[in-house]
């Protein structure tokens, strides 16, 4: 049986060419916001579906999210010409960029890991903290914050309104011309398309019993037995909730997380559940990248996270495993594997002068 049976396409746009006789031409690109079950065991017949929140002042539209493509692959949106949003949030690094800290544009050093972006356009809110509300004042963040160091986003929306290709489809798509608004905008529209939902465990729940091995399938029922799922919760593998597991509390001064946030004395040192998906391709691992391999996050997590007063005793549980069951855990957790095929869109280029 093929997984995307049960996927119901709320949204799937035709054809698309940037519409510019003197640019490349962009290859087609078909958006598709899927929306998944809302537990694994509704990959069934009749499930019921997470649904993605789409802002109704931002409707994604085919035009909008190729807009949003490109300028999440162009360099000249960032304060040094250095740094695209992909810069930091590759393929091959499961979204992520394989650094334990990021290095923003003009080189400089941030205090926290790349996280994947598989699935981003589900969350209610965003960072590992959670500081940003929408995706979209999360886009217009990372661009003027240190991640794109877009010190001043009006010289940057004037060098896109200078370059014909991007003009005319921001007058298309917004019918005006660049801001920094639509810029973040364009770009939450393409990031919500960045949907995982065909990784081999989905198509083992989906009925597919040869999609993945019996090892991933013994280690699926380890990580429920070790009650992972309390807060790698559902088919996203995040309940979108911040927990103290204890990672950097050591620290002579500990990166507080969500109490930066909420001043709240329990959210010290928590910080959201990441989703598990493409996991096995995005180390290093956690806020502040600390831990290199999945192997040793599994025996953190496993063995109740690292002590310290706000750790969260009540979700996480130290449990004793076979190192057969630690092995399955592992073979579980590389199952989440998504195949990805985010591409570089050709960009407009300013011509004659650039
Ligand atoms: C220099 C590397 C770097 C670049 C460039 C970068 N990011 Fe990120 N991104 C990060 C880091 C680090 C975080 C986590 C920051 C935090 O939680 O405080 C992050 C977080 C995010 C998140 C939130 C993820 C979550 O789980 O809540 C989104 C969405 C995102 N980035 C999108 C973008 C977009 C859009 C751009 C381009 C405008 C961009 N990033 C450019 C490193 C980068
Ligand atoms: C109390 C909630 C909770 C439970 C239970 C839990 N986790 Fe986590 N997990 C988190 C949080 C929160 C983080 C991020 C912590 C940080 O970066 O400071 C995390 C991080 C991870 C990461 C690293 C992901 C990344 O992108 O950096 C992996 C892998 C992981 N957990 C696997 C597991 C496994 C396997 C179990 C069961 C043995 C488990 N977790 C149980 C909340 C939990």
């Amino acid at each position: 049986m093929n997984a995307s049976r049960f996927f119901i396409f709320l949204f799937s746009a035709g054809f698309f060419v940037v519409a510019c006789t003197t640019e490349p031409e962009a290859p087609p690109f078909e958006p598709e916001i899927l929306s998944l079950p809302a537990d694994p065991s509704d990959y069934a017949p009749l499930p019921t579906y997470v649904a993605m929140d789409i802002p109704e002042d931002n409707p994604i539209t085919a035009e909008k999210a190729a807009l949003g493509w490109q300028l999440f692959f162009d360099l000249r949106i960032s304060g040094d010409g250095s740094r695209s949003c992909y810069s930091c949030h590759v393929c091959e690094l499961g979204l992520a960029d394989g650094k334990p800290t990021a290095v923003g544009a003009f080189d400089k050093a941030l205090t926290r890991n790349s996280p994947t972006l598989w699935n981003i356009g589900y969350h209610p809110e965003f960072y590992w903290d959670g500081r940003a509300k929408s995706l979209e004042a999360q886009a217009l963040a990372a661009w003027k914050g240190g991640n794109m160091g877009a010190n001043n986003p009006g010289e940057i929306v004037a060098k896109l309104n200078s370059i014909e290709g991007y003009r005319d489809q921001f007058q298309k798509v917004f019918n005006e011309g660049a801001t920094p608004e639509n810029v973040s905008k364009a770009l939450a529209a393409y990031m919500r398309t960045i949907v995982s939902h065909d990784t081999p465990w989905d198509g083992w729940q989906a009925g597919d019993e040869s999609a993945v091995s019996d090892a991933a399938k013994r280690g699926y029922e380890v990580f429920k037995k070790a009650e992972c799922n309390n807060c790698h919760d559902g088919v996203l593998f995040t309940d979108f909730q911040y927990h103290n597991v204890g990672i950097g509390m050591d620290a002579e001064e500990p990166d507080l997380g969500r109490y930066k946030v909420t001043q709240d004395e329990k959210d010290k040192g928590a910080f959201k559940t990441p989703t598990l998906r493409d996991v096995a391709q995005s180390a290093p691992y956690f806020h502040d990248g600390s831990t290199a391999t999945l192997e040793e996050v599994v025996d953190i997590m496993v063995g109740g996270g690292k002590e310290n007063p706000q750790l969260d005793r009540a979700n996480l549980k130290k449990v004793t495993l076979s190192a057969a069951e630690k092995e399955d855990l592992l073979e579980f957790l590389r199952s989440l594997d998504q195949p990805c095929a985010l591409s570089e869109p050709p960009l407009p280029s300013l011509q004659g002068s650039e």
